[in-house]
């Protein structure tokens, strides 16, 4: 049956309901990666969250699930909703990237996660914890000398490539590209279009570099990158897992927490208020970390393929569909978060799925908040007043973000 149905949001419900048995599948014409989506997508993702657990986005042809529960679910039922089968959202990217991490299943996700839990977890970042607060805190103490700066290029984008790009022991003169082919290969994960196939090509450029530079010799000894190339020489994973790897870190591991740091800048410039309470409560630094990646999630939705018995709150999921979870609309759930587009720096977010959940969940995310908290607590000790000007939305298929903020950094006086 077709029903008609109002305007809502930048997304068209054109009809309502397809009957699979006794259940139906709404549907929807809405395009997530279109530009005027990407640029402002939550109105988009309220309307599926009010449609239904699972809607069909008829465009691309998946399906989309955009409420709490029910993307906390599907990444909690790694056999039921696989990644072996891409992530991604086109069958080229699918293919290239069929040997990542992101992308495999049980039990070689496990192999190559160990690989990277050997140096991404907590304890063997303990050490690391210092050499990141003491480039904040020089970072900082730059930009606030100035009289303005912008808050991408001159602050996000320098802080992860600069410490993430030291872990894994990558030359210093060796980096310039490195946020560009990580943002392409964002893009890449999209339907097939142009900003799609320009992505494919910056991850060509990215594999080329990491066998020309980030290479056995090339590599610092004892870096993240080093031990990559160590656990294949130990025989833990087969040669050809090192490229996937190395391409895992340079990918996920710098462009994410760059548009976590510019949303951050932006959020508590416009919110002159929490940036005076905050600075009367710096404890409260680590659950604001958390408020503004769930606010403003930096990689907005992954796929996942339904195979035999899948199923999304009780609706029966056909094997060989692909399922959009999406991230970010679950943590603008409002019956998980109430107000959800208010940016509540008492709210502490806990249990938001920016960092994804179950087998996946970031094999990062101890080393992204270590990175967030050292740039705010570095703020917090040496700003007074934090103002920005006009933002640029960066368009990209999964990351949200800026490209440009202009901004300015009042320093805190001296008591
Ligand atoms: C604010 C920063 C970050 C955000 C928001 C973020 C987000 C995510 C998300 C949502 C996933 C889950 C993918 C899925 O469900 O399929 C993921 C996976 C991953 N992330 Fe991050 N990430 C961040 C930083 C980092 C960093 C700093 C690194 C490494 C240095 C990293 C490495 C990875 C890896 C290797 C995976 C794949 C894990 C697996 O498949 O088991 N991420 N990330």
């Amino acid at each position: 049956m077709l029903r008609p149905v109002p305007q809502d949001g930048g997304c068209r419900r054109v009809s309502q309901e397809v009957k699979l048995s006794v259940i139906s599948i709404p549907e929807c014409d809405v395009d997530l990666f279109s530009d005027d989506v990407l640029r402002d997508p939550y109105p988009a993702y309220a309307t599926l969250r009010d449609l239904g657990p699972v809607v069909r986005l008829t465009r691309h042809g998946f399906l989309a699930v955009s409420r709490y529960g029910d993307v906390r679910a599907v990444l909690n039922d790694p056999e039921h909703f696989v990644s072996g089968k891409g992530v991604g959202f086109n069958d080229e990217f699918n293919h290239v990237r069929a040997s990542s991490i992101i992308a495999s299943d049980e039990p070689r996700h496990g192999v190559l996660r160990d690989v990277l839990g050997e140096r991404l977890g907590p304890r063997a970042l303990r050490g690391v914890d210092e050499l990141i607060r003491s480039r904040a805190a020089e970072l900082v103490a730059d930009v606030a000398q100035r009289e303005s700066f912008d808050a991408v290029k001159e602050f996000a984008e320098i802080f992860p490539v600069q410490v993430v790009g030291e872990l894994i022991g990558l030359p210093a003169d060796k980096r310039s590209h490195l946020l560009r082919w990580a943002n392409g290969a964002f893009n890449a994960f999209g339907p097939p279009g142009e900003r799609t196939s320009a992505g494919l090509a910056d991850i060509a450029e990215q594999f080329e570099y990491i066998r020309t530079v980030a290479t056995r010799e090339g590599l610092a000894p004892g870096s993240m990158g080093a031990a990559v190339y160590d656990a294949a020489d130990r025989g833990d994973i087969p040669e050809e897992w090192s490229l996937p790897l190395l391409s895992a870190y340079l990918t996920a591991g710098m462009d994410t927490t760059v548009n976590a740091l510019a949303s951050m800048i932006l959020l508590l410039g416009t919110h002159q208020d929490s940036w005076r309470e905050l600075r009367e409560h710096p404890e409260l630094a680590p659950s604001v970390v958390n408020e503004v990646l769930r606010i403003e999630s930096p990689a907005q939705l992954f796929a996942r393929v339904a195979v035999e018995g899948a199923q999304v709150a009780g609706i029966p999921i056909a094997e060989g569909e692909r399922v959009a979870a999406i991230y970010a609309s679950a943590n603008r759930d409002e019956n998980q978060y109430p107000d959800p587009d208010r940016f509540d720096i008492r709210r502490n977010p806990a249990g938001h799925l920016a960092f994804g959940s179950g087998l996946h969940v970031c094999a990062g995310q101890h080393l992204a908040k270590i990175e967030l908290r050292a740039m705010l607590e570095a703020m917090l000790d040496q700003v007074e007043v934090i103002t920005v000007g006009e933002p640029t939305r960066k368009i990209n298929n999964v990351l949200r973000g800026l490209t440009g903020l202009p901004a300015a950094f009042a320093a805190r006086q001296p008591a």
